[in-house]
């Protein structure tokens, strides 16, 4: 029981070493000890508590406090759980088994829980954040770390010793979602013991809903789960009553629970004011709370007491016997960073002022607001895509801990400019949210395991400039949209060569895929009797060993097709032309591809058919057919073809970029 008291005592004046009764030499007094630890705080009891012991694997009740407490597995997606040494939480009985476990996170700049309430939004909620080092990483060193509410900063968790410490804050959510994020110093691996999450009536006042109350105040269990610390004023002594004191009515704006309005302190000799005084290292504005009860009874008189904090008064008020009373100050500032009030009577009543209880709160102003919210909706779509873990809280924010990858304009709201996901080991599709990052100049998915096709909204973006899908498994067309961009200049793309097959007209898209064989075909059956002839006269031209160079203005002169694309060629011509068939740039459906020059140095493809292939004759037969037939600007020209016993060849204008590649593979699917 004493070892409690004094670890409480510890803890008080840890806890407040800003605080205005810390000064006081007594814990004795005002409230009873035993009450802290008989906390009936069930979750059951209290809907609205949110309460998560970190690093524990099962929920569980908490004896002790009566809280329910969930594993934190549920609110976040990283880090390592570990135990503290017990020496160090022993006998912290009113706070339960919370700080027995923490989960630490050694990865990461930033990690964040994610607390996902029901009509959270514009409601205010108490926040508490539990630490205990407990030398859980046997190195005897305490670490030192940032403590952010969303996107902006709400404390240094600065820890003077191995036992608990937490921090509170009254916060209005802006969304129904919140993070808590725990942001990486280079000061020691960030951990936390718990997390609570109550419901609070202490709103904002005045400014909005950007006003933050950080409370470093005086608490005992409530139904807003306050805690309450015996105090006292100097040069007061304390009275209490064990009468029941009307909570229930009007005057207990604030909810206080009976035992702390139980007991008060009233001045020490019977002087008629009761006064504190307190310096802080700056300045701050800042809410104070005074509560009262008339806890003694008298036949003829009542008590009206004035209170003047920092040069302001309120009242007089009367007391009324076992009846509460609230009188609040709100957004004072610190005169040369001091707070000073006063609480006296007037000289009618003749009775001293008492006091039952304060509560302190320290303002602070959150100015950042999180990243616009069709970019957050667009990139947490990506991050499940890509199962993203380590990407936590707002994407941007705060400054120096956006997520990795991704980089940020810092306007309000923060917009998502550039993602730079290069050797990520992301598998899958090109995620088509990526399209709604409407700010995106520039987009590096290369060297990963992406698969599919590449999604042609990407050429909606509007500020797009640059797009590098090089080095992934990806299939099927550049969409011409993103063609068109780039030869415009206005994108700079980049992608494999041999990863797509092709990108002009006839087979673009998905749909054409049924288009394609249909033209061919129809143009296949209308062709035939062309091929024939075409053939025929070949053979013949062979047989007069025909080896005159071949016409190569069809590279430029794609009109006339017809004409100039029907040059034969020999075997041994196609073995000079691709030095022995030194350089294959690529494998078709009915054969291999090389790459070789005719005798005046025009670059060629000669496409090989292998020669035990039926089904490859046919759609040698086919191609020749559709490539002397169909006419298009951007289609690969056909210079000429090979058709000597078993050995059968097409020999194409080679096009720069790898094009060529794209047709013919285009052509085989
Ligand atoms: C909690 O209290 C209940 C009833 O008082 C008891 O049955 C249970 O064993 C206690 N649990 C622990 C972990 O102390
Ligand atoms: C929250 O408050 C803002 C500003 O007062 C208001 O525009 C918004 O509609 C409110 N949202 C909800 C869900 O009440
Ligand atoms: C952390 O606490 C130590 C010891 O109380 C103090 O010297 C130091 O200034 C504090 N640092 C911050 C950033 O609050
Ligand atoms: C919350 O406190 C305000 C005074 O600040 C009071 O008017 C209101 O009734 C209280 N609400 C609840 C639900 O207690
Ligand atoms: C709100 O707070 C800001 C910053 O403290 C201040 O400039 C502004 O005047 C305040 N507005 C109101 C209406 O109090
Ligand atoms: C109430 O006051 C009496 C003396 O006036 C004292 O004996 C008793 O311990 C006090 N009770 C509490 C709970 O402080
Ligand atoms: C009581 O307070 C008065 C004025 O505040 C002071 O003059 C007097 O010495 C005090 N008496 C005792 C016994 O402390
Ligand atoms: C503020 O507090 C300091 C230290 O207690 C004191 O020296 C100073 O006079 C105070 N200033 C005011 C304006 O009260
Ligand atoms: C993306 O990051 C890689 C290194 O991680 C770098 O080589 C590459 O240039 C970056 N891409 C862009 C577009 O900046
Ligand atoms: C991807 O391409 C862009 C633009 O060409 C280039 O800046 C970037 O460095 C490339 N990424 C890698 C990893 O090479
Ligand atoms: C494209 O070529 C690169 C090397 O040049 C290779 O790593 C990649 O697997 C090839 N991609 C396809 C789809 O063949």
């Amino acid at each position: 029981m004493l070892h409690n008291l004094l670890l409480l005592f510890v803890f008080v004046i840890t806890c407040f070493r800003y605080l205005i009764l810390a000064t006081a030499t007594a814990t004795a007094g005002v409230i009873n000890n035993n009450d802290l630890q008989r906390r009936k705080l069930a979750t059951d009891e209290n809907p609205g508590f949110v309460s998560i012991d970190c690093g524990v694997e099962d929920d569980y009740f908490d004896n002790s406090t009566g809280i329910r407490f969930k594993s934190d597995t549920e609110f976040i997606s990283s880090g390592e759980n570990h135990d503290t040494f017990p020496e160090y939480f022993l006998n912290n009985e009113q706070f339960g088994k919370r700080y027995e476990t923490v989960r630490s996170f050694p990865n990461g700049m930033k990690n964040c829980y994610t607390l996902k309430l029901e009509q959270a939004t514009n409601n205010s909620f108490r926040i508490r954040a539990s630490f205990a080092y407990g030398n859980y990483d046997r190195k005897n060193k305490i670490p030192k770390f940032d403590l952010y509410l969303g996107v902006n900063y709400w404390t240094t968790v600065n820890l003077t010793n191995f036992e608990g410490f937490f921090y509170e804050i009254i916060h209005v959510f802006p969304a129904d979602t919140e993070y808590v994020c725990l942001a990486n110093t280079g000061t020691g691996t960030p951990f936390i013991s718990a997390l609570e999450i109550r419901p609070s009536n202490i709103s904002t006042y005045g400014n909005g809903s950007s006003l933050e109350l950080i409370n470093i105040g005086l608490y005992k269990d409530d139904i807003y789960d306050r805690v309450w610390y015996p105090s006292q004023l100097p040069r007061s002594v304390p009275i209490n009553t064990s009468s029941d004191i009307d909570t229930q009515g009007s005057g207990n704006l604030y909810k206080l629970p009976v035992e702390v309005l139980r007991t008060a302190v009233r001045p020490f000799n019977g002087s008629n004011s009761l006064s504190y005084s307190s310096s802080f290292a700056s300045s701050y504005d800042y809410n104070l709370y005074f509560h009262f009860a008339e806890l003694e009874f008298f036949e003829d008189k009542q008590r009206e007491i004035s209170i003047t904090v920092n040069g302001i008064t309120q009242g007089p008020f009367t007391l009324e016997y076992l009846k509460p009373l609230s009188i609040s100050f709100q957004r004072l500032r610190t005169v040369e960073g001091n707070i000073t009030f006063t609480i006296s009577t007037t000289m009618e009543s003749g009775l001293p002022p008492i006091l039952n209880a304060l509560e302190y709160y320290q303002l602070k102003q959150f100015t950042d607001s999180a990243t616009d919210p069709s970019d957050v909706n667009a990139i947490m779509s990506i991050k499940h895509t890509y199962n993203r873990d380590d990407w936590q809280g707002d994407p941007c924010l705060p400054k120096g801990y956006s997520w990795s990858g991704l980089s940020c304009h810092f306007g309000s709201p923060p917009r998502i400019i550039s993602l730079n996901l290069s050797s990520s080991k992301l598998t899958g599709e090109i995620s088509p949210s990526l399209a709604h990052l409407l700010e995106l100049q520039s987009i590096d998915l290369s060297y990963n395991d992406l698969t599919g096709s590449v999604p042609d909204v990407l050429a909606t973006l509007p500020k797009l400039k640059s797009l590098n899908i090089s080095g992934n498994k990806l299939k099927g067309p550049i969409p011409q949209s993103l063609k068109d961009k780039s030869d415009h200049g206005s994108l700079l793309l980049s992608f494999d060569e041999n990863q797509t097959s092709c990108h002009r007209d006839p087979c673009e898209g998905n749909s054409k895929k049924f288009i394609v064989p249909v033209v061919v075909s129809i143009i296949a059956a209308v062709a035939l009797v062309i091929l024939l002839s075409v053939l025929f006269i070949f053979h013949r031209k062979r047989k007069r060993k025909q080896t005159e160079v071949v016409n190569n203005t069809t590279a430029s002169n794609k009109e006339g097709f017809l004409k100039s694309k029907n040059q034969p060629f020999t075997y041994s011509e196609i073995v000079t032309i691709t030095a022995n068939f030194k350089t294959g740039i690529g494998e078709g459906g009915f054969g291999k591809v090389f790459h070789g020059h005719l005798n005046d140095g025009t670059p060629v493809a000669v496409k090989l058919l292998s020669s035990s292939s039926k089904q490859g004759y046919k759609e040698f037969q086919a191609e020749a057919q559709s490539l002397m037939i169909v006419h298009h600007k951007n289609l690969v020209s056909l210079i000429g073809y090979c058709k000597e016993d078993d050995h059968m060849a097409l020999v194409y204008e080679f096009m720069s970029n790898g094009n060529l590649r794209q047709h013919l593979f285009c052509m085989d699917t």
